[in-house]
């Protein structure tokens, strides 16, 4: 246990080195080993201040996240933040990497700060659906002040060196190959200084002449944000309360807020999906002696809205791609397309001129197929068909090197097929990214029949080079995502037929936490996208039809206003009227709130448990990731396979049985769902 921490002592100076793999969390067996550490350190009568600094790749990333919720250890974290703020030395925390939640915290309790140039601080706990509870709340407002206090912890997002300096949170920034000596330089200054202790819970003027009005203004600009979710409301209460209570109280606040917090069903999801985002990389037969075949190289055939989205994706992380179309004008197309994005980063700050120009020179436009020849990777982008998709994997076939994988971007069609159109059906794999190909960050990971273990091994890696989460899906239509959300738009369809009102059910979608309503979604897409492939008389039909194309031309669902505000179409109305009354669809309007979400969402619970019953998931988990990172499906209820767990699968059962006897077959409940369920089983193992 006690190479967790160890102890060195050098020009009257102890450090302290953590090392505790891979992020230095601050789990129980850690703090104990710094507990002993640091009492030596105290006791060494040749050190006269403390540095404490971790080896690896970065500071102490925080808690350990699969403690928070357990029962804590001892010693506890204050236990060991009382040692160090009321210890008889100066103690300085020198970080690199990344100190975020508890292991920032774990630096504001020292008495100094010192940071490697690259390093970051954070308290992202509010993307865990907690606060932070090791005295951030208190500190962070008494060091930077409560607008910056209120942005760092209500976003999580990481503050780079020079900005923390800036805001008072470090006391200062060193090259980062010099942070253990210029440490131990400061410790020594510090001692020469008459090694005082000042501690961040005593600085005041930080919080002097704060408008009051200000906390009230700040949840206002940010309720849309933080719809839905507990833990910004409680941040801020707490930054608030540094203006007026003493600091011990506030503390009192946070802790019984993080108690709160952490025993709640969202911080539950939220901790689950951090693990489950993680856990998708890992394939049980891809086994660590299978290598990764190194890609540096990419084609893409297509420059559409895919095409260019995906090009952007593998430009963002520097690799090299050749853009391949039919024509020069769609091909013009495309580069304007990404080289517009581009710039419109550029003007909200996001990335540098030069880095738009380095990004641009990585593309080679092309309207020749043969200019993917030597690349190491081709993805085809192209019009979602068959035929169309075949013909370009055969064309490839005879360009591209034999050991060059193959990728199709197919977001429902069969990969076998196409695989077969090619020589080495074993090199072809589905590589289905989500529109904006550049911004989602889902990639599923198409296994075909044939796809060799290298190359499935290779795709998974290759995701998170391009800051992307894989899901591994074998094949069958719509592949995960697409298929599990399929069930939710067929419901609201039918429910629309059967006079349920429009707005009703985008509403009940939007309080149960998704963005928008599945009908707002298919105006924003476009009806005559949506609807294109219909073989029989819809109500998407009738409204395209009628010129009704969505929010870019007359309306569809709903009427829009000059600000693209939606009311409830008298016109929309009538065509669902006829096409119920053609179908003869009885009018029988469900308006019982938990009815339509158990209508709407308890048909996707069960096309899951049917996706992982047939094997096309690996686990639950992966489709729960799918969903929320490919729908949107709301983060803080975990997605709907933990959904479904914690409101208890024979909940969901019954449920469907009711839909079964009244509606039909495409109720019944999957077999997986029932014994779970009968068992008293959740998916979660
Ligand atoms: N606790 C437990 N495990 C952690 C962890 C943590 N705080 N942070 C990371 N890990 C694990 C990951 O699960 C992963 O494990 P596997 O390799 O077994 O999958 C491994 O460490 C590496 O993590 P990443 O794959 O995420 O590595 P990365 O280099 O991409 O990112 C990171 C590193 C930026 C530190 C990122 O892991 C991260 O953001 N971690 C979470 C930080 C956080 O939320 N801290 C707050 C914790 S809550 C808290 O501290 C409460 C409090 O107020 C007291």
């Amino acid at each position: 246990m006690n190479n967790l921490a160890s102890l060195m002592i050098e020009s009257g100076v102890a450090v302290i080195t953590i090392d505790n793999p891979p992020v230095n969390a601050l789990g129980a067996a850690l703090r104990r080993a710094l507990f002993d550490r640091l009492e030596e350190a105290f006791a060494a009568a040749d050190a006269r201040a403390i540095v404490l600094i971790c080896a690896g790749r970065t500071f102490i990333a925080g808690a350990d996240i699969s403690e928070l919720g357990k029962p804590a250890a001892l010693p506890t974290f204050f236990d060991l933040f009382d040692l160090i703020e009321d210890g008889p030395k100066p103690v300085i925390a020198a970080i690199h990497g990344t100190a975020l939640g508890g292991g920032f915290e774990f630096a504001l309790i020292c008495h100094y700060r010192v940071a490697a140039q690259s390093a970051r601080v954070g308290l992202p706990e509010v993307n865990l659906g907690v606060l932070p509870g090791a005295g951030g709340t208190q500190r962070v407002p008494r060091l930077a002040g409560v607008e910056a206090a209120l942005d760092i912890m209500t976003s999580g997002r990481h503050v780079h060196a020079p900005e923390a300096l800036h805001l008072g949170l470090v006391d200062a920034v060193v090259p980062d190959q010099t942070l253990r000596a210029a440490a131990v330089e400061f410790a020594q200054q510090v001692i020469r200084d008459g090694a005082l202790r000042p501690r961040v819970r005593d600085k005041k003027g930080a919080l002097e002449n704060i408008q009051p009005a200000l906390f009230a203004e700040f949840r206002k600009a940010n309720a849309q944000r933080f719809r839905g979710l507990k833990a910004p409301d409680a941040i801020i209460t707490l930054v608030e309360s540094t203006v007026s209570l003493p600091f011990d109280e506030g503390m009192k606040r946070e802790q019984a807020s993080f108690e709160a917090l952490v025993g709640g069903r969202q911080s539950a999801a939220l901790r689950y999906n951090f693990f489950a985002e993680r856990e998708t990389a890992r394939v049980p037969d891809i086994t660590a002696d299978i290598r990764p075949i190194d890609i540096r190289t990419v084609g893409i055939i297509g420059a559409g809205t895919m095409g260019s989205g995906i090009a952007m994706a593998f430009l963002n992380a520097g690799l090299p791609v050749t853009l391949v179309e039919t024509s020069a004008a769609a091909l013009d197309r495309g580069m304007s397309a990404i080289r517009r994005t581009y710039d419109a980063s550029a003007k909200k700050g996001r990335m540098t001129p030069d880095q738009v120009e380095q990004r641009m020179r990585l593309v080679n436009p092309t309207i020749d197929l043969d200019a993917v020849g030597d690349r190491d990777l081709v993805i085809e982008a192209v019009f979602e068909n068959i035929d169309v998709k075949k013909d370009v994997f055969t064309r490839l076939d005879g360009v591209v090197r034999p050991e060059a994988i193959l990728a199709s971007n197919t977001s429902f069609l069969d990969l076998d097929a196409i695989a077969e159109a090619t020589r080495h059906p074993e090199r072809v794999i589905g590589l289905h990214f989500f529109s904006p190909a550049h911004v989602m960050r889902l990639l599923e990971v198409v296994r075909g029949t044939q796809t060799a273990k290298p190359i499935v091994a290779t795709a998974m890696a290759l995701a998170r080079k391009i800051a992307k989460v894989p899901v591994l899906s074998r094949t069958c239509p719509g592949f995960i995502a697409n298929r599990l959300l399929a069930p939710r738009g067929t419901q609201a369809e039918a429910l629309v037929l059967e006079g349920t009102p429009v707005a009703l059910i985008d509403r009940v979608l939007f309080d149960y936490g998704f963005a928008m309503g599945h009908f707002q979604m298919m105006d924003l897409v476009g009806l005559d996208v949506v609807g294109r492939d219909a073989d029989q008389r819809t109500v998407m039909g009738d409204l395209v039809a009628a010129g009704r194309l969505g929010q870019k031309q007359n309306g569809g669902y709903y009427d829009y206003d000059g600000a693209r505000q939606a009311t409830p179409s008298v016109l929309a109305e009538k065509i669902i009227a006829d096409v119920a009354r053609a179908g003869g669809v009885p009018h029988e309007p469900t308006l019982d709130e938990a009815a339509l979400i158990g209508r709407l969402l308890y048909p996707v619970v069960n096309e899951g448990a049917k996706i992982l019953e047939e094997g096309i998931a690996l686990r639950a988990s992966d489709i729960d990731v799918a969903a929320v990172l490919g729908y949107n499906w709301p983060v803080y209820t975990g997605g709907p396979m933990f959904w479904a767990d914690s409101i208890g699968l024979d909940q969901v059962v019954a449920g469907l049985r009711q839909l079964e006897a009244r509606h039909g077959n495409a109720f019944r409940p999957a077999e997986l769902l029932v014994r779970l369920a009968a068992r008293g089983e959740r998916f979660q193992p």
